[in-house]
């Protein structure tokens, strides 16, 4: 089956067709990032009003002349104004090709990001999400029962990220910004809180550790290099040593047989190898998957996946997009 996959969440606009739910026959994003960075953070009209700009195009070229069994559309979480853009083409697609179509929660398109490939993975199923508006454990017990096991109570790791960025006076987004620069920094130079590492449930708190960072870069006034790229690979360890400890817990207590890592934060180099190593390093039989970095940022492909996983049509004048939806 062939699954057209149309994302706009965000400020990404991004198209795919998927075949079976894990093979990428095309997947074309393009981003209005740019045009945040000179702003530091997303606009959402700004956002929305290019997507309306490049959502025809990119269906265009992701079609490349194929025929598509079926529609799938992201319809939340997400900025309303951008969701909007995604779910309208979508449904008037829809009615005028007269094929089905299928909401996909964006959550549950990172966590699909990962059977694209054609990967074996087996049940149950740790899945971490670290993105730029989430950070949430969900235990898969098969693809029809998931489990919200907890998430962040403030910030989402990737929006921690982003503001620490900020406070670095580095490039938005952050994340990537501070990656690069803690290349060259020491991760013990300054030991930042670890926040809620050893609570006993799978919640997260970030909004501590930027605290820590302002008080830092307050006290350092003039900010050298070298003190910028020892507080970006501190902050970074930090933010890595939680969400590894947390992920490792939920996989035991659940005898979890597989880890899934996705969202745009498991782009990150550091967490990827990190996340490897401790999962040798337990020598159980537990296997550790990551999609490839472009399909940890957001994507039409995992859209189009999920939708094959979790196929449940809707007429299209049912299909609303929703903002706050979750688990
Ligand atoms: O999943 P995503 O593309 O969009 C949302 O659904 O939010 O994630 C974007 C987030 C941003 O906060 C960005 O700073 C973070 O992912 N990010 C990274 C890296 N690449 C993107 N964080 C750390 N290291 C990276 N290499
Ligand atoms: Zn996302």
């Amino acid at each position: 089956m062939k699954i057209l996959g149309i994302e706009t969440s965000c400020d990404e606009t991004a198209a795919a067709v998927v075949e079976d739910g894990v093979r990428i026959l095309s997947n074309v994003v393009t981003t209005s990032l740019p045009l945040h960075a000179q702003t530091g953070g997303i606009i959402p009209e700004k956002a929305a009003r290019e997507q309306i700009r490049y959502i025809m195009p990119v269906i265009d070229r992701a079609l490349k002349d194929q025929k598509v069994d079926t529609i799938a559309v992201t319809v939340g979480p997400g900025l309303i104004g951008s969701l909007l853009v995604g779910v309208e083409s979508a449904k008037t697609l829809s009615y005028i090709w007269k094929k089905p179509l299928v909401p996909v929660n964006h959550l549950i398109g990172h966590i699909y990001a990962n059977w694209l490939h054609a990967v074996n993975i087996a049940f149950p199923a740790i899945a971490l999400i670290v993105s730029g508006g989430h950070t949430d454990l969900v235990l898969l017990k098969d693809h029809t029962k998931l489990k919200w096991l907890g998430g962040t109570r403030d910030d989402a790791s990737g929006e921690a990220f982003d503001k620490i960025g900020r406070l670095l006076n580095l490039p938005y987004p952050g994340g990537p910004a501070i990656e690069k620069m803690a290349l060259d920094g020491d991760p013990e130079a300054f030991h930042f809180p670890r926040p809620m590492i050893d609570s006993s449930d799978f919640d997260f708190s970030f909004s501590g550790l930027k605290t820590a960072v302002l008080r830092e870069t307050q006290i350092i006034q003039q900010l050298k290099n070298t003190a910028i790229a020892d507080i970006a690979a501190s902050v970074q360890q930090a933010i890595i040593d939680v969400l590894i400890k947390k992920t490792l817990r939920a996989a035991r207590i659940y005898r979890a047989r597989s880890i899934l890592l996705s969202g745009g934060v498991a782009a990150n180099q550091k967490l990827r190898d990190s996340f490897q190593s401790s999962i040798s390093d337990l020598k159980s039989s537990i296997k550790f998957f990551v999609p490839e970095k472009n399909l940890c940022t957001d994507n039409g492909a995992m859209i189009a996946a999920a939708a094959f996983f979790h196929y449940k049509e809707l007429p299209w004048q049912k299909v609303r997009a929703n903002p706050g939806l979750y688990f």
